[in-house]
């Protein structure tokens, strides 16, 4: 079978990055992750003030997608790519609470979903690609040929995220992320461009009760169902 597109979307910290990292891993395709271009995008307001206590000046956030450069290099410790933010590798940084709540409302300005999905379209022009987002199914990629919709229980999800932070050293409370997650939700669903909606042709995951294993090997099943139809 020819290498396919294959665009995740979903809920925050469903579990979405780990599914796509394994799934490229197995079928040796490139792993995109596009929350973090708007992450390290957010990084760089907070680090010239652009943003301070949560607000900004939409046009100064516009003037400074000139002097951001976004690029990426393959860490082959986690099996994914690192982002650079003008040179500097920000994967930990992109991951800090502070950037966590304020993407969300970087993420609804409408040239910076246009200069990212530039990009995002740039990266997956030769297909052979997983990328995770909200909007990878229904905008970036309309056209991919297997799209996951993710989903999973809100307290799960929470665990799940105080756990990932936690083991990186990064101690928050459970009634902040939960917050922060709940709040991302609603901005990402309800925003006006390109919000976060199932693609009416993807499949649903919800792993709520579902291990690492049991959700590659789901996902594989679909795609060995494209190659048996195709
Ligand atoms: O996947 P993530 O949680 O790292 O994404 C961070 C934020 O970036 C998310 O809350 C909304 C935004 N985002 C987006 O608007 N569109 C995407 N395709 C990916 C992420």
């Amino acid at each position: 079978m020819q290498r396919i597109t294959i665009a995740i979307d979903g809920y925050s910290s469903c579990g979405k990055s780990t599914i796509a990292k394994a799934l490229a891993t197995k079928l040796g395709y490139s792993y995109v992750d596009s929350g973090a271009m708007y992450r390290a995008v957010t990084l760089y307001c907070l680090r010239k003030g652009i943003i301070k206590d949560a607000h900004f000046i939409r046009e100064e956030v516009v003037k400074a997608l000139d002097h951001i450069h976004l690029s990426f290099e393959y860490n082959s410790h986690t099996k994914a790519s690192d982002t650079f933010l003008n040179g500097e590798n920000v994967e930990k940084e992109i991951r800090q609470m502070e950037v966590s709540n304020n993407v969300s409302h970087i993420s609804v300005i409408k040239e910076v979903r246009e200069t990212m999905a530039k990009l995002q379209r740039e990266m997956g022009k030769n297909r052979g690609v997983v990328m995770d987002g909200r909007d990878i199914g229904t905008n970036i990629f309309p056209d991919a040929e297997l799209k996951i919709f993710m989903t999973a229980d809100t307290v799960i999800r929470t665990q799940r995220r105080v756990d990932e932070l936690t083991s990186k050293g990064v101690h928050v409370s459970f009634d902040e992320v939960k917050k922060n997650l709940l709040g991302r939700d609603y901005e990402d669903s309800h925003r006006k461009e390109n919000p976060l909606r199932q693609a009416k042709d993807a499949v649903v995951l919800d792993n709520t009760d579902l291990s690492r294993e049991e959700q590659l090997e789901f996902v594989l099943r679909l795609v060995e169902d494209l190659k048996i139809s195709n």
